[in-house]
């Protein structure tokens, strides 16, 4: 076999361990073992009618070939309309820009932005690709520190204390994978202070704006001025059930918008035409199916909520938003790993270790309830087994 040398930059990129644990899971129910999935973060709910519909349409109307890179004109309208008038901010749609999936936001912001002396604050516990990209850019990842005493949330006079003349970027995430928790309005506002006083690009990531089960969402948005330094992250993954679609979208900055639709050329050309067509379709239909989902969310939330704090050794605080918990396990006596590989290989239940998140997230797991409350029921039972 050829023996590859990899470019330097490919040991500094990480990976997301919920499709290893899934890709794991998967191959022992291929020898025949039942494995219950808590691992990985999508609905499990089917994308809606009309949507599909729309897509279905878009193709026999002969969508199918090139599109404009950062988007249909159409659609970068339907989300500068939809952001209006879901109250979450006011934008234009050359400001929008479209992309397969959200991901590649972080990607093309990172990369666009962040580089050697530049250094990057993303929290931790938090989503593993803000450090993954970041160190792969060759730029400096600073976890700022979640804690559970903080209900997960960004302790502000912490994030002073991490920032410097080297700051370039800060990537908050809200409603938070893999905590479930939610800033409140005074934690956005003096982040954005910060971020005014420290001139800080800002990178916020809201694909779980619609999985709240608070009556509302805050975002450094709200606040005067941040647009202008502020890209949001979003996309139609989580809200519609639409993971494998790949569709997502950010709103830039208008400095920012060329150099990250090159970076669109340079990698994906455009995303697929007619599911952008689809796209419309969800954002000016009904809005009673995704109300429906989260409810069920909401359901399921309370059960293995209450189900976690009922297993001697684990406790669990009430998420906020997102479809994940996120328990201390620490009096099981058991790290993170040994109990996600404990679960996996005797109890047959498919979670992700709180590492998977970062350091911070050792003495916590992240179970997803995006599985019927069946499942959920079966899956805390063997959790009380296998911690017993
Ligand atoms: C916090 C967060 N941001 C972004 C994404 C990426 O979403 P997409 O599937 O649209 O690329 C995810 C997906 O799990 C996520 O949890």
């Amino acid at each position: 076999m050829t023996d590859f040398r990899l470019a330097d930059r490919m040991s500094r990129l990480g990976t997301e361990s919920a499709f290893e644990v899934l890709a794991r899971a998967k191959a022992l129910e291929a020898t025949g073992k039942a494995i219950i999935h808590l691992e990985i973060g999508e609905p499990d709910f089917p994308t809606a009618d009309h949507i599909v519909e729309a897509a279905i349409e878009a193709l026999r109307g002969g969508h199918t070939h090139y599109v404009p890179a950062p988007g249909i004109p159409a659609l970068r309208e339907t989300v500068a309309n939809f952001l209006g008038r879901t109250g979450r901010m006011k934008t234009t749609p050359d400001r929008v820009v479209v992309t397969p999936g959200a991901k590649p936001i972080m990607f093309f912001t990172i990369l666009a932005l962040c580089g050697e002396g530049d250094e990057v604050l993303y929290p931790d516990p938090g989503f593993p690709m803000y450090e993954s990209i970041t160190a792969m850019a060759g730029a400096t990842p600073v976890p700022i520190p979640l804690r559970e005493a903080n209900s997960f949330r960004i302790d502000v006079d912490e994030l002073a204390g991490l920032i410097t003349d080297r700051s370039k970027l800060l990537i908050i995430n809200s409603p938070h994978n893999p905590c479930g928790s939610a800033l409140t309005r005074q934690d956005c506002e003096a982040i954005a202070e910060l971020a005014q006083r420290h001139d800080l690009t800002v990178l916020t990531d809201e694909v779980y704006w619609a999985i709240r089960y608070g009556p509302h969402h805050h975002s450094v948005l709200d606040v005067d001025g941040m647009a202008e330094r502020t890209i949001l992250l979003d996309g139609w993954s989580k809200t519609f059930a639409m993971t494998g679609w790949r569709l997502g979208f950010g709103v830039f900055p208008a400095a920012l918008v060329e150099p990250i639709t090159r970076l669109a050329i340079n990698s994906v050309s455009c995303t697929s035409a007619f599911s952008q067509y689809a796209a419309m379709a969800a954002l000016e239909g009904p809005w009673d199916g995704v109300d429906r989902m989260v409810e069920e969310f909401r359901r399921r939330r309370d059960i293995i909520v209450a189900g976690l704090n009922d297993i001697p050794g684990i406790t669990c605080l009430e998420p906020h938003g997102a479809f994940y918990v996120f328990p201390n396990i620490t009096q099981t006596g058991l790290t993170s790993a040994e109990l996600a590989a404990r679960l996996l290989a005797d109890g047959g239940v498919a979670a992700l270790s709180g590492t998977a998140f970062g350091p911070c997230g050792e003495g916590y797991m992240r179970f997803s309830y995006a599985n019927s409350v069946e499942n959920i029921k079966a899956a805390l039972d063997i959790i009380r087994e296998q911690v017993s």
